[in-house]
């Protein structure tokens, strides 16, 4: 069971040589000052399950702040400390950083608080987190380097893909560790085993004291990575939508559209005016839509751009402009102000399968501008409102092939002057 619990060699196999050498070094510091050092948290996890990760964080059994000013005498770098919560943040020589957090304070408050001696404060720290497989620690101590503390069975869990909170009241403390239950589900293919799904559904109301801005942080990296529309059926079974006023119901078509949204960029990324990946705000809006109620996202639009995909989704919905338009250059004209991803969203619509309007969204991106604001000047036209609106007129006509070289542009502007 020792050998099996030491982690040395896949920490050497694994991690970038730098930082394993790093980590050596941080428990030969440890041991000379004769204290305790401790790799903790996601890295730990992902070492076991041979994951990249480069958030180095970890935890001095004592005075993690003064570890850290040792750090720079034996070594070099810099160190930036936060008294008031005992932690500091060291930048090797190298750049490569590092988050220090102590855990003396817990040991003078809960005295003989657990029975575990050699770690008990260490054990502490871990049990105050969100699941087991995320409470788990390696030593770095030169004699134990490598050994894995493991209190919580996190890496049984981790065999058996289960989610499992340390404590019930887990997601009554911070409901925001519901979005990471799903989050880890989705990125891990994990499930939380029954308890922890009970646990959630019962505190899932929570959801809705939290500010738009915590949400929003944990949707955005939930969004963001991959399987999102398996994310965002996930939020549907554990009610989290239910909770803004979007039914159940919607499941399948929202999962649906969620599907499209990410098929599309993957198989079609290749669009100019679009970035590899939707915005994490595209899946956000979908349970929206369908509810018919884009107004309830509005408190969920913080960013400059939120704000304008929704309120495009919201105009473009209204409007529905593509029903009745016939050729590319009345698409154009009814299109032209929207961007290409809110664009997307209603090419990937379950109801639709519009290749007219992604005919329509190539032709865009590939739309040659035979004049410029200069040649309507010299052609004797006052700079003003009109130059763009003869301009959108010109793409119109070159949409429709009436228009296909420059002299032929030319030879139209004069038409239209006359
Ligand atoms: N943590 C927690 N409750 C939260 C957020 C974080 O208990 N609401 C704990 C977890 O134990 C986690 C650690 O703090 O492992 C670090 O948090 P973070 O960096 O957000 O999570 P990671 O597990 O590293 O996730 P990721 O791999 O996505 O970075």
């Amino acid at each position: 069971n020792e050998l099996h619990n030491n982690l040395r060699a896949k920490m050497k196999n694994q991690l970038p040589e730098a930082v394993f050498q790093l980590l050596k070094e941080i428990g030969t510091t440890a041991t000379n000052s004769n204290t305790s050092v401790f790799l903790i948290g996601g890295i730990v996890r992902d070492i076991i399950l041979g994951r990249p990760n480069d958030d180095i964080d970890i935890v001095v059994e004592g005075d993690g702040i003064g570890f850290s000013h040792q750090l720079v005498k034996d070594y070099g770098g810099e160190v930036k400390t936060h008294e008031d919560f005992g932690t500091a943040t060291w930048t090797h020589p190298t750049g490569l950083k590092i988050d220090i957090t102590s855990s003396r304070l817990e040991y003078y408050d809960h005295p003989a608080a657990l029975p575990d001696v050699e770690h008990s404060t260490l054990k502490e720290d871990l049990y105050r987190r969100d699941f087991t497989i995320n409470a788990m620690a390696i030593c770095l101590d030169q004699k134990k380097f490598g050994h894995l503390v493991d209190p919580f069975q996190g890496k049984t869990h981790l065999e058996e893909k289960t989610i499992k909170v340390l404590y019930n009241l887990s997601f009554i403390e911070d409901p925001t560790r519901i979005l990471r239950a799903a989050r880890f589900e989705t990125r891990f293919q994990f499930s939380m085993d029954d308890h922890t799904k009970e646990l959630a559904l019962i505190s899932i109301d929570k959801m809705k004291a939290l500010s738009a801005t915590r949400i929003n942080h944990e949707l955005e990296k939930l969004f963001t990575e991959d399987y999102p529309s398996q994310a965002l059926k996930r939020l549907f079974e554990l009610q989290f939508w239910q909770q803004f006023g979007i039914q159940g119901s919607h499941l399948t078509q929202c999962f649906t559209h969620g599907q499209r949204l990410e098929e599309f960029y993957k198989n079609k990324h290749s669009y100019k005016t679009l970035d590899q990946k939707p915005s994490w705000f595209m899946y956000f809006l979908i349970p929206f839509y369908y509810e018919n109620d884009l107004k309830g996202a509005q408190r969920f639009a913080l960013t400059k751009k939120d704000n304008k995909l929704l309120k495009e989704i919201s105009d473009l919905k209204a409007q529905d402009p593509w029903k009745h338009s016939s050729d590319m250059g009345e698409l154009h004209q009814l299109l032209k102000p929207y961007s290409a991803e809110s664009i997307v969203f209603f090419i990937t619509n379950e109801l639709r399968d519009d290749e007219r309007v992604l005919n329509y969204l190539q032709a865009r991106e590939n739309l040659p501008t035979y004049l410029t604001g200069e040649d309507l000047k010299n052609s004797g036209l006052k700079p003003g409102p009109l130059f763009s609106s003869v301009l959108l007129d010109l793409e119109i006509a070159v949409l429709n092939d009436q228009v296909q070289t420059k002299e032929q542009a030319f030879k139209w502007l004069h038409e239209k002057i006359k």
